[in-house]
């Protein structure tokens, strides 16, 4: 690269510790809840800011692990990043002096790839270790490549790397996905704005936090839109400009708190979440019987009492927006496990996020698992107080879930996998008048 920086020269993310949470259930939640801005378009936002060596500010970014991983592989590539006040971050990516993304930014968030196409398309080159990310699924990065490849570059894969590059300018062109990929239409989109001439990306996803990038990006003066509802076209610029952008609120974590309402009985008002952005999750908790109500920026949850048996079972399937969010088949299976009759659940995206239902069912739930992307639920279930592992994200929120629904004292292994994407999770469960904490791996006591 014509640098001679050793590999992972200042990446030192912090080290992973590993904590429990400790929850006493069976209580209704209530109160009022601020939701966060979008950890699925922070991530994205932030990466596109490389596309100019001027000043992006960025409001409403919450504060979680992924986004500090995501602030220090950037810092890693001599990007200034501040942090100038919670929840605002400003980037500057005039010298970046370092096209190389390492394994340990990988390993650690998938999203990481996102830095694909930006970097490739202003700067002509970038070697980007193969991600891994969560465990859910095999989770390959085939659909990216091939984009950038049909917008002209000339990637090869050595050694877990992509070692990429565009001769002269990237070139616009047609980037035809064999089925929607949420950030492989991503990094297409952002690789489109530099390059040479006109993109046409199909289909493109639909899902909120891609529109939020491409808003972001016409105000760095590129040229995006979204010409058919699964159609992106982009106008290739020579450059782009600084921008100010505030971050739309995080649906899945809306949805996570609908559901904590729902399965506690409780009586939650969501601040700054709007129903609009949650597709069919709204109407499918409404034909299980959740009572909820929405405003201009508000949901208001009204839980029925547990063991009433007011809650119905559906079948579930997930499916690209605006079909049901697959981040929120897991909660909705805490749901699932107390409506009456069996519900059965299609996981059509991914292959491992049914697994956890292991633990689920440690903690009383009537649940099948078919194959990977089949389960029956079967309830209402009376879920009791258990010891349970984290395997990743979203597993880890809808054990939170069962925990706070459960008679007696759940201890939850993993909690570090819960701060990758949830600001502030226990504070918030505190404020709705849960019993949780937060304690490290190993601790048998605790004064509260
Ligand atoms: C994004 C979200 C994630 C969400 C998912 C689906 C972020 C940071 N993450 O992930 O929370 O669960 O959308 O809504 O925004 N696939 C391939 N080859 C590829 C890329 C994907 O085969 O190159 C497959 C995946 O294995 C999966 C399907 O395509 O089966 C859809 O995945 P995709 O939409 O790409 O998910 P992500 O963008 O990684």
């Amino acid at each position: 690269m014509g640098n001679e920086r050793p590999f992972h020269w200042e990446f030192r993310p912090e080290p992973i510790e590993r904590e429990i949470f400790r929850i006493e259930g069976g209580r209704p939640l209530s109160g009022r809840v601020p939701i966060s801005g979008a950890k699925n378009a922070a991530l994205k936002l932030l990466a596109a800011a490389t596309l100019t060596g001027e000043r992006c500010r960025f409001s409403n970014v919450p504060e979680i692990e992924d986004v500090r991983v995501m602030a220090e592989t950037l810092r890693d590539l001599g990007v200034v990043v501040d942090h100038p006040a919670p929840n605002v971050y400003e980037v500057a990516s005039g010298d970046v002096d370092w096209l190389f993304v390492p394994l340990e930014a990988a390993a650690r968030m998938r999203a990481s790839f996102m830095l694909l196409g930006p970097l490739l398309s202003r700067f002509g080159r970038v070697i980007i270790s193969n991600p891994g990310g969560d465990r859910i699924g095999r989770r390959p990065v085939n659909l990216h490549v091939d984009a950038m490849r049909a917008l002209g570059a000339e990637i090869e894969y050595r050694n877990g790397y992509y070692f990429a590059r565009a001769p002269g300018r990237l070139r616009g062109g047609e980037v035809r996905f064999p089925f929607v990929s949420v950030m492989g239409t991503e990094n297409a989109i952002l690789a489109a704005t530099l390059a040479d001439g006109h993109t046409v990306i199909r289909p493109a996803a639909r899902e909120p936090e891609v529109d939020d990038l491409i808003a972001f990006l016409g105000k760095m003066g590129a040229e995006v839109e979204r010409t058919a509802p699964d159609t992106v076209e982009v106008e290739g610029r020579k450059r782009l400009r600084g921008a100010d952008h505030r971050v739309i609120p995080d649906r899945i974590e809306a949805g996570t708190f609908v559901i904590a309402a729902a399965v506690t009985g409780g009586r939650v008002t969501l601040e700054g979440a709007p129903c609009d952005l949650l597709g069919a999750f709204i109407e499918t908790v409404g034909r299980v019987g959740l009572e909820l109500s929405c405003g201009r920026d508000t949901i208001e949850v009204r839980g029925a009492p547990p063991d009433g048996g007011a809650y119905r079972a559906v079948d579930v399937e997930t499916a690209p927006y605006p079909g049901f969010a697959t981040d929120l088949q897991p909660p909705m299976c805490v749901l699932l496990s107390q409506a009456v009759g069996t519900s059965r659940v299609h996981e059509t995206i991914f292959e491992d996020r049914l697994e956890w239902l292991v633990e689920l069912a440690r903690m009383g739930a009537a649940v099948t698992i078919e194959d990977e992307h089949h389960a029956t639920i079967s309830g209402p279930a009376r879920l009791h107080g258990a010891e349970v592992e984290i395997g990743d994200l979203r597993a880890g929120a809808s054990l939170i879930l069962a925990a706070l629904a459960a008679s007696g004292t759940t201890t939850i292994h993993g909690a570090h996998h819960v701060h990758r994407g949830y600001e502030n999770i226990e504070g918030k469960f505190l404020g709705l008048g849960a019993r949780i904490e937060r304690l490290a791996e190993g601790t048998t006591d605790s004064s509260s």
